[in-house]
């Protein structure tokens, strides 16, 4: 479903105006829709239906309380990396029995953390970590329970920055390392091996290379079921990919047919890890233009947000749609959008044919994963508000950030 519609010539979220919130609440500022997350997060549990499974949110893709919350209701899980999610899991309600930790670099603290609230399972990224998670459930006189992630070295076929299941990236046990580090895990006396994990990558467009990875997974456990470690579930990780511009991305059920192909008939519970699948699409970043340069090789439109509030095409040349809000009465020429940020990098897109004056509201679009979470105080910019619309009510689920708040934490030498 697509909430972003227009309304007498005017973009709404649902049945706001984008107009008002931009009077209400100021730009930049992100809004998404709750219907949008609800809708995403139906097509996992349709596509689904009839299997024991568990949707965990990758809570990296957008970890505000208000997005969290609105998943926990929906009784989703949560794949967390840090124990700042997990601090943000809790306060937004969710269950930290259907938490999984994934993440190469856990520290002692973290463990200790996620031990004490009765995670759902460690997703383990090498011998080290297991023996150091180990020993904390030990000193903690309890047993931890863990997954392996396992790098089925399956090309996914995207990004390279997003490419996690290669040989080559720093994530996962190695395929055929697997088998030994399980037996070396079962000899440890405060691990309780529950399943096993893998995830290849984001932003996946074609099923079959987690079809494939579902495979060389199944291979492993019968491996270790002929050894007698049965286990309890199949985490198969996230990466879904959405239409940013004319991407063909396939619905929940038809992106998993595959993979559910692969798994039918084994009585292992499944967990997935979807992030971007159920927020991308969900949010957008309101801007307003500021001032219009126009010029002979190149004009540029400057907007009030910037690479520190939406780093992905800085980062990784992302294309996001720039529609505009309203109609307005200037020319139609290419711009480049970019920020008031002090590098040429700083640029949100590129070489757009729209019709622009000063004072504009633009809407970047699919920008509800891997939008807020990513962005930064370069250049001393406080953070964007976020906004939630559900059907005619639009709520401020965190305001705009202060410069006050910025420099809070500073000091300066004594005299
Ligand atoms: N599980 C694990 C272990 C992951 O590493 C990730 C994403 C996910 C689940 C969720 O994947 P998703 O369903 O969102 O594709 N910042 C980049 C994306 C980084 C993804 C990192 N890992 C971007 O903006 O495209």
């Amino acid at each position: 479903m697509n909430p972003f519609q227009r309304r007498d010539g005017i973009l709404h979220a649902e049945g706001v105006s984008l107009e008002d919130i931009a009077r209400r609440f100021g730009t930049p500022c992100y809004v998404y829709s709750r219907a949008a997350l609800t809708a995403a997060f139906q097509g996992y549990g349709q596509a689904l239906a009839g299997r024991e499974a568990l949707v965990c949110f990758a809570v990296k893709a957008n970890s505000n309380l208000a997005v969290l919350n609105i998943f926990a209701r929906l009784g989703a899980g949560f794949d967390i990396v840090s124990g700042g999610e997990l601090a943000r899991v809790l306060a937004a309600g969710g269950d930290p029995g259907k938490v999984v930790f994934s993440g190469v670099g856990k520290s002692v603290p973290e463990m200790r953390l996620a031990l004490g609230h009765g995670i759902l399972c460690f997703n383990v990224e090498s011998a080290a970590e297991l023996d150091r998670l180990n020993a904390v459930a030990g000193e903690m006189g309890r047993r931890a329970p863990v997954s392996l992630r396992v790098n089925p070295d399956v090309d996914p076929k995207t990004h390279p920055y997003i490419s996690t299941g290669l040989k080559t990236s720093k994530f996962g046990i190695p395929y055929g390392a697997a088998l030994e580090l399980y037996r070396q895990a079962r000899r440890l006396p405060h691990l309780e091996i529950r399943g096993i994990a893998c995830h290849i990558g984001s932003q996946l467009l074609d099923p079959a290379p987690a079809a494939e990875a579902a495979g060389r997974v199944l291979a492993l456990v019968d491996a270790l079921a002929a050894e007698g470690m049965a286990l309890r579930h199949l985490d198969l990780g996230g990466g879904m990919g959405i239409r940013y511009r004319d991407e063909e991305a396939l619905p929940a059920g038809d992106y998993l047919r595959p993979l559910l192909g692969v798994v039918a008939g084994r009585h292992e519970r499944l967990i997935l890890e979807p992030g971007r699948s159920l927020v991308g699409n969900a949010g957008l970043l309101l801007t307003r233009v500021g001032t219009l340069k126009p010029g002979e090789e190149r004009s540029f439109a400057v907007v009030d947000a910037a690479m520190n509030d939406l780093a992905r095409p800085a980062l990784y040349d992302a294309w996001h749609d720039v529609v505009p809000v309203g109609g307005s009465g200037g020319n139609p020429r290419r711009y480049e959008i970019v920020g008031p940020i002090c590098e040429s990098g700083d640029f949100l897109a590129r070489d757009r044919e729209l019709a622009l004056a000063e004072g504009d509201l633009l809407a970047i679009l699919s920008a509800g994963a891997y939008g807020m979470v990513m962005s930064s105080n370069y250049n001393t910019r406080p953070r964007a508000a976020e906004v939630m619309v559900d059907g005619d009510q639009a709520h401020l689920v965190r305001r705009r950030e202060t410069v006050d708040e910025l420099l809070a934490g500073e000091s300066v030498l004594p005299a």
